[in-house]
């Protein structure tokens, strides 16, 4: 009968996303904090719907909210070869950023846009289900570990998120290393650990 075939959804949350495009436009007419007002239009993510890696950042700067895409500047240039030099290509990796809006001229992201922002990157960690999240920058460490332990504190440590228990490595966020270039050499030793944790995590 109809009614012994009807898949039933009890327990199932009616709110939340099944899919990354569901949720992609759940983002896009997202009114839950102000900086939706501010921006040129919501910077979700990019990359393999299934990465292995997932790499978080903090939030859109100019290029990514004119463009819609996180790590499309300078920065993110630097993201794209830190990635090259473990042998990854930035289309099979996963990336997004704490907050889908741009702050105004670039501030921090206070804690409520966090709040009102953090179910959709736990969606998008759900769906992507990376085996690796490499956290970049203070801000995005500090958000997803809920901690504030100094990035310098953070790094070369294995945590990990969520319920599925996601190994996470921290490093410096590649806009200070353009700032910084002598951490380049600590972030290098940081992607390599990342690479260990990664490998542990396959075995
Ligand atoms: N910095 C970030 O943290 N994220 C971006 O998408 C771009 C710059």
């Amino acid at each position: 009968t109809i009614e012994s075939d009807m898949p039933l959804l009890e327990g199932v949350d009616v709110n939340v996303p099944s899919t990354l495009e569901a949720a992609r436009e759940a983002a896009k007419s997202c009114t839950r904090c102000p900086l939706y007002l501010l921006g040129t239009q919501t910077v979700f993510g990019v990359g393999a719907r299934r990465a292995r890696w997932m790499v978080i950042g903090e939030a859109p700067g100019q290029e990514e909210d004119r463009k819609g895409e996180p790590f499309v500047g300078r920065a993110g240039q630097l993201l794209n070869s830190m990635l090259e030099a473990l042998g990854m290509r930035r289309n099979e990796v996963y990336i997004a950023n704490i907050l889908k809006c741009r702050p105004p001229n670039n501030r921090d992201p206070k804690p409520e846009e966090v709040a009102c922002c953090e179910g959709y990157l736990a969606r998008q960690i759900e769906l992507v289900a990376p085996q690796i999240i490499l956290c970049v920058g203070r801000i995005a460490a500090q958000n997803l570990l809920k901690t504030q332990t100094p990035i310098g504190k953070l790094r070369g440590q294995r945590f990990s998120y969520g319920p599925q228990q996601v190994p996470v490595v921290v490093t410096y966020h590649p806009a200070y290393l353009l700032r910084t270039p002598a951490e380049k050499r600590r972030t290098w030793q940081d992607l390599l650990f990342a690479r260990r944790v990664f490998e542990d995590a396959q075995a």
